[in-house]
């Protein structure tokens, strides 16, 4: 094995919606991983299947899983005791080292890209950094809905959004965190994001005309995860490259972001 593949164990596996999973794995000496890097995990198909870290501990990682396909369905169909390797972590994290210590980073996630903004209030619970947290998640209904009272515990200053009503704001993810920073006398340093493409366009839009910077995790398909295959590409404005944009590779020079350099495609 070489040092970034690991052998995982199921631990426990448990449903916590209608098509959502959490996996949880038996661990040895992974590394820690930093909010918004991945592991790429083995299936019984071809290429590894990327997922973003939802906890980490010493002995155990865990994984949010929604099933697309047949990647993410044999990966649910797992039971405790069975084993598969993943490399990793993987990619460039959310990066907190410019934004000011005490200031507020609002954090904005919907579907999947919920688990890896709840790992990070976990490390901020765990006096990982020193900003705080804010955390507003969007779910199509409270059926759809997720890990609600995980991500209470982790953080009181949370907003459960819900397009069909039920939850703490009725209405979309983007229009909770628009009603939050009318409520605030300061505006945060910095909002992290993760979800649906129109979710991020609209964090990234809100960011763009209040001024805040955004950082915007992608789940773009993979092939390797590790820079070789080049089939995760991505387009960022480079005002200095001769065409206005370069290409990047989301598993190495991402799947972190700015927010306001993506050219959506
Ligand atoms: C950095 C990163 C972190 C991720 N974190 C998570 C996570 O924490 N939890 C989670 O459930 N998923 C996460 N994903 C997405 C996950 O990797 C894909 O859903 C999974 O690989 C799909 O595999 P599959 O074999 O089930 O689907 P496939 O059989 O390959 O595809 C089934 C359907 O899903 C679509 N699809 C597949 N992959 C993606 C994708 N990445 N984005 C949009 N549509 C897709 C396909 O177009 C197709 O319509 C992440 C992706 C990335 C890049
Ligand atoms: S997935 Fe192969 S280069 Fe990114």
């Amino acid at each position: 094995m070489t040092a970034l593949e690991h052998n995982l164990v199921l631990k426990e596996k448990e449903k916590v919606s209608p098509d959502t999973y959490v996996l949880t794995f038996f661990t040895q000496d992974i590394p820690q991983a930093q909010p918004g890097q991945f592991f790429n995990l083995a299936t019984p198909y071809y290429l590894r299947r990327p997922l973003g870290v939802l906890r980490q501990s010493a002995d155990s990682i865990s994984f949010g899983i929604k099933v697309v396909g047949k990647g993410s369905k044999a990966l649910s169909q797992l039971r405790p005791g069975d084993h598969l390797t993943a490399l990793g972590p993987l990619g460039r994290a959310y990066d907190l080292r410019r934004i000011e210590k005490d200031s507020t980073v609002i954090l904005v996630g919907g579907g999947t890209g919920v688990f890896p903004l709840l790992y990070m209030a976990q490390r901020a619970g765990e006096g990982a950094f020193e900003q705080k947290i804010c955390q507003i998640y969007g779910f199509r209904s409270p059926e759809d809905s997720f890990l609600i009272d995980e991500a209470r515990s982790l953080c009181d200053d949370t907003i459960m959004a819900s397009d069909s009503g039920g939850l703490d704001f009725h209405g979309h993810a983007v229009a909770a965190l628009e009603a939050k920073l009318a409520s605030l006398s300061e505006a945060p340093a910095a909002i992290f994001t993760c979800g649906p493409e129109p979710l991020m366009k609209g964090v990234i839009a809100v960011g763009k005309r209040e001024g805040i910077p955004v950082q915007a995790s992608l789940e773009t398909r993979m092939g390797c995860g590790t820079g070789l295959c080049r089939g995760c590409s991505v387009d960022l404005i480079d005002e200095k490259a001769a065409n206005g944009f370069r290409r990047v590779r989301c598993c190495t020079e991402g799947p972190v972001f700015p927010g306001e350099a993506i050219i959506w495609r």
